[in-house]
């Protein structure tokens, strides 16, 4: 028996064949889950001994009356024509109308999550509604399961007459688990192919990284020993590497900088925790190599999590923005402190602003008292962009995969 102050999810008995036709019999309940709404109190006792009474589904009671008011399970195989990973448990729910947007099914669902968590070995559940069913899509949400896309199914209600559905999934795998090495060649194309897989549509229809990736191992800049993958049940499902790059002084000089990326967390893998993690691990090497600063091109609600802050609160300036351009998206970190001051030579620190002595938050002011000079993005980086015949031999060798124009890109192609 699970509970919260609320509710409790208790197995099944065959004393609640009344109660489950109360509610089951309701049309607006079943027909929206894909069943036809029960038609007597026997129908609701088969429904109990053939579906409900086993260790996979709880009736929803409301511990204040003790009324039962729902159903919660899962179905240890998927039984709808779902995009099911193999052995993956399908969820299902409903709570009787005079208990709806009371948030009761959520913390029923969250119940059954922290049950399946704690006492089976699943990495993840399966889900789906009916598109003009939000509030289920709500439910899942609110625990974290994410849309996977939608999928026409030929359910029991109309044969013959398929039906769309949101499908929706949740993994439970924590990034515990996930273990971080360095690549090696055998890797190269199953880490290529990551790379393809996590970048495709997202910055542009189609993406180029994977071919920026394949061309910079024989690059001068970069850096075997910071070229990380991430591995989670012997599967590769994260990648970055790291270059060397340069911050130009006004008076001609160069001070060395780094800077990494692509990186790379598979689609199934995304929002989860895993990016931070590998990120996090390699700047850690990065700085045991004595790394001074990194530089780079990213989203500063992200990446603050790792360390970094806009880059011209540090005092420096994006080669391809005006001197005086506030640039949110071009980010920095030193990794050894004072590095920039140590190379720059002046007593008005960058560390100074970093402490916030001039009265700003670091991570999200963009103003500097002096510039330290101005950095340049790798010139392989580009390399896709240069060379396209040969990115479009190379992007060939991929199986087909549709270009598409998103919300949210920088790019057109
Ligand atoms: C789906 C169902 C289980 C939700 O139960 P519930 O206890 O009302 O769910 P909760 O109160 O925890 O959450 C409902 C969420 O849906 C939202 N919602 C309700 N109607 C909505 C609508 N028409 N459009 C969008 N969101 C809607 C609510 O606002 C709430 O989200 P919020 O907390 O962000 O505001 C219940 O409506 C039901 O039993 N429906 C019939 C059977 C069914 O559809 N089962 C699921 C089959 S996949």
């Amino acid at each position: 028996m699970m509970q919260t102050d609320r509710i409790l999810l208790r197995p099944w008995q065959e004393s609640d064949a009344e109660a489950l036709y109360r509610y089951a019999s309701d049309p607006d309940v079943g027909l929206r889950a894909g069943w036809p709404p029960h038609k007597s109190v026997e129908e609701s006792l088969d429904v109990i001994r053939n579906i409900f009474l086993n260790d996979t589904n709880w009736a929803i009671v409301l511990r204040a009356t003790g009324e039962l008011i729902g159903a919660m399970g899962y179905m240890p195989q998927c039984g709808l024509n779902l995009p099911a990973r193999e052995g993956e448990p399908m969820v299902g729910y409903w709570v009787g109308k005079p208990y709806w947007n009371q948030g009761i099914c959520t913390e029923a669902l969250q119940l059954m999550i922290a049950h399946i968590r704690r006492n089976t070995n699943y990495t993840s559940l399966i889900s789906s509604h009916y598109v003009d069913n939000p509030a289920s899509g709500r439910v899942m949400e609110k625990c974290g399961f994410r849309a996977t896309g939608e999928t026409a199914i030929d359910d029991t209600l109309e044969p013959g007459k398929p039906h769309l559905m949101r499908v929706l999934r949740l993994e439970l795998k924590s990034t515990a688990s996930a273990t971080i090495r360095l690549e090696t060649p055998l890797d190269y194309r199953e880490v290529e192919n990551l790379t393809r897989e996590a970048f495709w549509n997202v910055y542009a229809p189609g993406c180029v990284e994977h071919y920026v990736l394949n061309q910079y191992r024989n690059n001068p800049d970069f850096i075997p020993g910071l070229d990380f993958v991430m591995e989670v049940d012997d599967r590769i499902i994260g990648h970055v590497m790291f270059s060397k790059a340069e911050i130009h002084r006004p008076d001609g000089t160069i001070i060395p900088a780094w800077t990494f990326g692509p990186i790379s967390i598979h689609p199934d893998y995304k929002r989860q925790g895993y990016g931070l993690k590998l990120l996090n691990y390699a700047i850690g090497k990065a700085r045991e190599m004595g790394v001074g600063v990194l530089c780079m091109e990213g989203n500063i609600e992200f990446y603050k999590h790792a360390g970094f802050v806009v880059a011209s609160t540090l005092g420096i300036h994006y080669h391809a923005e005006p001197e005086d351009a506030a640039v949110p998206y071009f980010l920095a970190q030193e990794l050894i402190p004072g590095y920039l001051s140590t190379v720059v030579g002046t007593a008005d620190t960058a560390t100074d602003v970093l402490r916030g002595s001039d009265g700003t938050d670091p991570q999200t002011s963009t103003s500097c008292h002096r510039s330290v000079g101005t950095y340049h993005t790798p010139k392989g980086y580009y390399v896709a962009f240069e060379n396209k015949d040969a990115f479009e031999a190379y992007e060939a060798t991929f199986p087909p995969k549709e270009k598409q124009a998103q919300d949210g890109q920088l790019r057109s192609e």
